[in-house]
């Protein structure tokens, strides 16, 4: 398994997923209750009920204004999640009180620290093309009955999209093609870049571009460990100029694929999944095209990372692998999150406690 990392931001849900309605999230092997108060703020307690445990986020629980109400017994909670009010006795116990989790809305995601140390000015990575009038957004969430690190490897080693996704993203160019690895062990970030000067355009990108020929095709990916996976996906036709100095990019379509990689249990994670697109941003047809293919990709992982998920589980201890260049990102993420998660051990595991 791989380890959890503590003391990060986690997506938990995407902002409009947390309203009036009680939600329920496990994140990092801990049941959150979300919801936001009546004035629009996210609120992350456990969903736990001091009292019998019963989970707060299942019916007939429910909101009191602010406040959260037990549907076993009626245990009331505030927001900062101290409980003021039990049934039949004035006295409410010392100890009555739900643990609070701090919370960031930022780049459309609801993002929720989990840790026995405060964020301070920690903030979570950016994914700002999620929440900008430059972009068209198409998301979605799936769960994975598989360890986090199996999405980490998926993500970081585009290689298997000419073979698990041909027909949808993946072509032949993509696994023939070399990638460039880079590593900042001091940020905890992996970058790994493949582009291709002349390649198929596949029909996620011939369909929701109009492009009819062949592309330069450029996948540069940022991982931010442990939590954020980038993929600035740049698409032109072969011969088309490559970007300015500037930066500016006016021959080309950009597409961000974002992932929030979140560890609900040791072997089931959720898998966010965004594309962001620069281009036809109202045509609502390219927004249901992308949608729909871009959910049965993430589909086709799933199913595959289950599949291996439960595979490993029946391999003795010790099993062996064997890794080639396009590894190396998976790798030094591999080795990135090995030593955040010991830097961040829970403090019983460290023997702090
Ligand atoms: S379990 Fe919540 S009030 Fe009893
Ligand atoms: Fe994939």
């Amino acid at each position: 398994m791989t380890a959890f990392v503590r003391n990060q931001w986690y997506v938990a849900a995407y902002a409009h997923e947390v309203g009036r309605d009680l939600l329920g999230r496990t994140i990092l092997g801990e049941p959150i209750l979300l919801y936001r108060t009546e004035d629009g703020r996210p609120v992350a307690l456990a969903d736990r009920c001091v009292h019998r445990r019963f989970p707060l986020s299942e019916k007939p629980s429910r909101l009191d204004g602010d406040r959260v109400v037990c549907g076993y017994h009626g245990f009331t909670y505030g927001t900062d999640g101290v409980c003021v009010s039990v049934p039949a006795q004035r006295r409410i116990p010392r100890t009555a009180r739900l643990a609070t989790y701090p919370v960031v809305e930022q780049d459309s995601f609801v993002w929720v620290w989990i840790g026995d140390r405060e964020p301070g000015d920690t903030l979570p990575p950016r994914a700002p093309w999620l929440d900008s009038s430059d972009h068209t957004v198409v998301c979605g969430m799936e769960p994975l009955d598989a360890d986090y690190g199996l999405l980490v490897d998926n993500l970081l080693d585009l290689s298997h999209e000419t073979y698990l996704h041909g027909g949808y993203i993946g072509t032949p160019e993509v696994a023939e093609t070399p990638i460039t690895t880079e590593v900042d062990d001091k940020s905890g970030v992996v970058y790994v870049s493949r582009h291709m000067d002349d390649a198929e355009c596949p029909p996620f990108y011939a369909k929701s571009t109009g492009i009819a020929g062949r592309i330069t095709r450029w996948q540069d990916i940022e991982y931010h460990a442990p939590c954020l996976y980038l993929l600035h996906s740049r698409i032109a036709p072969v011969g088309a100029p490559g970007p300015n100095p500037d930066g500016s990019d006016p021959h080309a379509f950009h597409v961000e694929v974002v992932y929030g990689i979140t560890p609900s249990t040791e072997k089931t994670t959720y898998d966010f999944w965004a594309v962001a697109r620069d281009f036809a941003l109202d045509d609502q047809r390219v927004s249901d095209f992308l949608r729909e293919n871009n959910h049965t990709v993430v589909m086709q992982d799933v199913v595959a990372l289950n599949v291996l998920q439960k595979a490993l589980d029946t391999e003795k201890p010790g099993y062996q692998e064997l890794s080639i260049n396009i590894d190396t990102g998976g790798l030094a993420a591999r080795r990135i999150l090995a030593r955040m998660a010991a830097e961040n051990a829970a403090p019983a595991e460290a023997g702090v406690r």
